[in-house]
């Protein structure tokens, strides 16, 4: 029997279209180089109105229950991690619990605390799996957000979307946290935030990239103090990516840490090979996708484990989550021993090799239709309904102030070409 508990099984959802950030800067008048280069960023993955924080939600977390046979009746506990909800009092965790069938002896609830609302609630999981005597029970965590800046705004080139489900229990053979004393740190400050009235969030971009900064460093010190871990011993270093040049920029933070620490001979190696080494190859996911928000570490996660590129099993990770507002943590863990066996499963290389660009009209359009589905009948957005890959269920408007969920004919989808100017070559 094995006392640990931890990461069992994993899952995501992309949204199936995504624009190019030359696209856009060209759109915007901006100059290519400052998403590319400035930014660190490719494409960013747009989401179609039926695609809202619940659809993608339920849909990563149905792929997780299919792709590893997941018993239905063993899940006790859903905590939905977002800052995307759609009701001031409803939890995405009811809908997501509904939609699968799940059983009513489980406890389903929302964590919110912008990007880091999907740690808190891993961390909830894991304590409640560990307090748990029953060995069967199974907790599911799903990350699921929008990502969405005003047009034209700074923040819009850091636009994106995306769900992640992970399946928590005492046969973590995925990834397992290791137990030292949690490295968290907590600090109010105004950096970003989404007034309730608002679809889109607004942002102090600069203050924001200093609190990131502050807290990964005080993180990070206090998780080396109390664990003992040294540099070395991590093969990946993962950050929060709300877009790939901040993960750099952190990086660079801790490197210089580590470096103001050693004498002479003991020097690391050049900054951008340990770059290139520890942390670029997670951030191809996200050069891809944009901010997921909660999901975006853990997005990290899926594509280090479904990367062909290197054997990661065994290999110790550093974590950092990181939430406007703020709160953050640094931790650190190991990949399972069989880490070859979810290749495939957690569905991120299909997910991008699936996805279809759209054009600039397209993304306005798309973002009009998503305003237009919380204020009108579903009927007002049948038109985009099709556009997606959900395979379980649908957003398709708000009726009788109720939001109203379908199923996803299989004829509606992946027809959309006729529908919407997409253009054809897709490939990631
Ligand atoms: P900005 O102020 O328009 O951009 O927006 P900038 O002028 O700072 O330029 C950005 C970079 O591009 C700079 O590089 C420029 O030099 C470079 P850096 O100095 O940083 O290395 N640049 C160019 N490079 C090549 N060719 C050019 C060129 N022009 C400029 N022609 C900002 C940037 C990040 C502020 C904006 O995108 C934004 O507000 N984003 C949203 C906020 C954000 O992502 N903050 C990150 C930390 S907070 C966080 O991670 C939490 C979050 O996920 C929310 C949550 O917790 O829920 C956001």
């Amino acid at each position: 029997m094995k006392s640990s508990v931890g990461l069992e099984a994993l899952s995501v959802y992309v949204p199936r279209h995504f624009l190019e950030l030359k696209t856009l800067a060209q759109a915007n008048g901006v100059d290519p180089a400052k998403y590319l280069f400035g930014l660190g960023g490719r494409r960013i993955a747009i989401p179609t109105p039926a695609e809202d924080a619940v659809s993608m939600a339920v849909e990563a977390a149905a792929r997780l229950i299919e792709n590893y046979d997941v018993q239905k009746s063993n899940i006790s506990l859903v905590i939905v991690g977002t800052e995307s909800g759609v009701d001031a009092a409803k939890p995405i965790a009811a809908y997501v619990h509904g939609h699968l069938g799940l059983s009513n002896h489980c406890r389903a609830f929302d964590t919110t605390h912008a990007c880091y609302g999907g740690t808190a609630a891993l961390r909830m999981a894991l304590a409640w799996a560990t307090a748990n005597p029953r060995l069967d029970q199974k907790a599911l965590v799903i990350c699921t957000d929008i990502a969405r800046y005003d047009m034209l705004s700074p923040g819009e080139p850091t636009q994106g979307a995306g769900a992640v489900a992970m399946l928590i229990g005492h046969e973590p053979e995925l990834f397992t946290l290791d137990p030292y004393p949690e490295s968290v740190y907590t600090r109010e400050v105004m950096d970003f935030w989404r007034p309730q009235y608002r679809q889109s969030a607004l942002v102090h971009g600069h203050l924001s990239i200093d609190c990131y900064l502050s807290a990964l460093e005080s993180t990070y010190r206090a998780h080396l103090a109390q664990s003992g871990l040294r540099w070395e011993d991590f093969d990946y270093l993962l950050f929060h990516v709300p877009f790939p040049k901040m993960a750099y920029k952190g990086f660079c933070k801790l490197y210089e840490i580590e470096q103001s620490q050693r004498s002479p001979a003991r020097a690391l190696p050049p900054l951008e090979s340990e770059f290139q080494k520890r942390t670029q190859p997670a951030l191809v996911v996200h050069a891809e996708v944009g901010n997921s928000y909660t999901g975006s570490l853990y997005l990290s996660l899926a594509s280090l484990m479904e990367s062909g590129d290197s054997d990661v099993a065994g290999l110790r990770l550093g974590l950092f989550s990181y939430g406007s507002g703020s709160c953050a943590e640094y931790f650190s863990g190991q990949i399972g021993a069989d880490a070859a066996a979810w290749r495939g499963k957690i569905g991120i290389s299909r997910a991008l090799s699936e996805r279809v660009e759209i054009d600039h009209p397209t993304y306005r359009d798309l973002r009009r239709a998503s305003e237009v589905a919380l204020r009108g009948a579903p009927e007002d957005v049948a038109e985009h309904r099709s556009t997606h890959n959900l395979k379980h269920i649908a957003f398709y408007g708000i009726r009788d102030d109720q939001r109203v969920y379908g199923p996803v004919s299989e004829a509606a989808r992946l027809t959309s070409g006729e529908r919407t100017n997409e253009k054809t070559s897709g490939r990631a």
